[in-house]
């Protein structure tokens, strides 16, 4: 991890805020503190802050509880107002590359370059081609900084902001490693947007934010069994204790499971159809919507691949005198892209300023 204080990443996912700081103690990484607060629904539709009082205040919440002192905060955007390219530009030195970055950028942007933050990462460089490969990243300013003045009115700091697809495949790097042949897909399955990120040789090859995820499920069954939306959510939870689940219940969410699993599988075969490479070895699936077995076994079933919960907290200690061990494990399939912004520290070089 590179040196620095590290920043509190900020989760704000359509069904709930989730916040992780990480320190360093003895040598290894530390939930130093968290916190998790639901949002009311329609509080953010298709990435857009509908309600943005419920966030604040849910965020102030969040901080208040859980102690964190700590303001300067890393906070993620979603692909719809980021658009990402691997594009291939002459060598050039650094300082070369940022001041002709933007002219690159407007070739393979389509949209007015002055109303986009732009970033890069060097992929490869090809001296025997004179050439080489960029992943290209353009965000539009106006999303992002939407994002950050409900986060500067909760009293935040927003530095850095981040893609979800590539801090997820940073906490992913952090814990397991990427394998350097082969492919993998990591998975994130939420509760408005599922997001595929396919990494090959250990460089994210492809992207994909498909719009369907575990509120679908919850709406199918709010709408077969004319209920509320809490009472469809628990039956998708299993009912807890006292409830009784109706039996269609089981068949409704099987079927939403196979529709949402199809739609991903429809991405990773036009992965395979146009990359040339010839499988997915493996996909690691996270976020809320993982914890639910019918989803995780009809993506597996149409993938014929082995499909694994990415748990994002192993190997990481927690500060007892914060954090209570069991309540973070517990939802830590929820926390890989708050954990993914907490190894982001103040001090790394951003291009996007907010
Ligand atoms: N144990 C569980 N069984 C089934 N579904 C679950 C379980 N736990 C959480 N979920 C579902 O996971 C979803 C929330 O996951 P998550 O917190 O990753 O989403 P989000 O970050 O709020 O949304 P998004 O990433 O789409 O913006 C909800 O649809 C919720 O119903
Ligand atoms: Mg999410």
């Amino acid at each position: 991890m590179a040196e620095g204080k590290n920043l509190v990443g900020v989760d704000i996912g359509a069904s709930s805020i989730k916040v992780v700081q990480l320190k360093e103690s003895r040598k290894k990484l530390q939930i130093a503190r968290w916190g998790w607060a639901p949002l009311p629904p329609q509080t953010i539709v298709d990435g857009h802050v509908m309600n943005s009082s419920a966030v604040t205040e849910a965020l102030s919440r969040i901080f208040h509880d859980s102690k964190i002192q700590q303001r300067d905060v890393a906070i993620g955007v979603y692909g719809q107002s980021v658009i990402v390219r691997k594009i291939t530009v002459p060598m050039m030195t650094p300082n070369e590359l940022d001041e002709q970055i933007h002219w690159e950028a407007e070739q393979h942007i389509p949209f007015d370059i002055k109303l986009m933050s732009i970033d890069y990462e060097v992929l490869r460089h090809r001296p025997d081609a004179g050439q080489m490969d960029l992943l290209l990243v353009a965000a539009k300013k106006d999303e992002i900084s939407d994002y950050a003045a409900i986060l500067r009115e909760g009293k935040l700091r927003p530095s850095v902001v981040d893609i979800y697809a590539f801090t997820i495949q940073n906490i992913f790097e952090h814990q397991y490693g990427l394998p350097q042949d082969g492919t993998i897909a990591l998975l994130n399955l939420g509760a408005a947007v599922s997001s595929l990120n396919i990494v090959t040789k250990g460089v994210s090859a492809f992207t994909r934010e498909i719009a369907n995820a575990g509120n679908a499920i919850t709406e199918e069954i709010r709408k077969s069994l004319s209920c509320s939306y809490e009472q469809a959510e628990a039956y998708k939870h299993g009912g807890g204790e006292t409830q009784i689940v109706p039996q269609e219940v089981t068949q409704i969410i099987n079927q939403a499971c196979q529709a949402l699993a199809g739609e991903i599988q429809r991405s990773l075969d036009f992965y395979l159809a146009t990359s040339g490479e010839p499988e997915i070895g493996r996909i690691h699936v996270s976020g809320g919507s993982a914890y639910l077995a019918p989803l995780v076994q009809a993506i597996e079933r149409r993938a014929r691949v082995p499909v694994q919960l990415f748990d994002p907290t192993v190997n990481l200690g927690v500060d007892p005198k914060f954090v209570n061990e069991a309540d973070v494990r517990a939802r830590s399939a929820q926390l890989v892209v708050a954990l993914g912004l907490s190894l982001r520290c103040d001090k790394e070089r951003r291009q996007w300023s907010v």
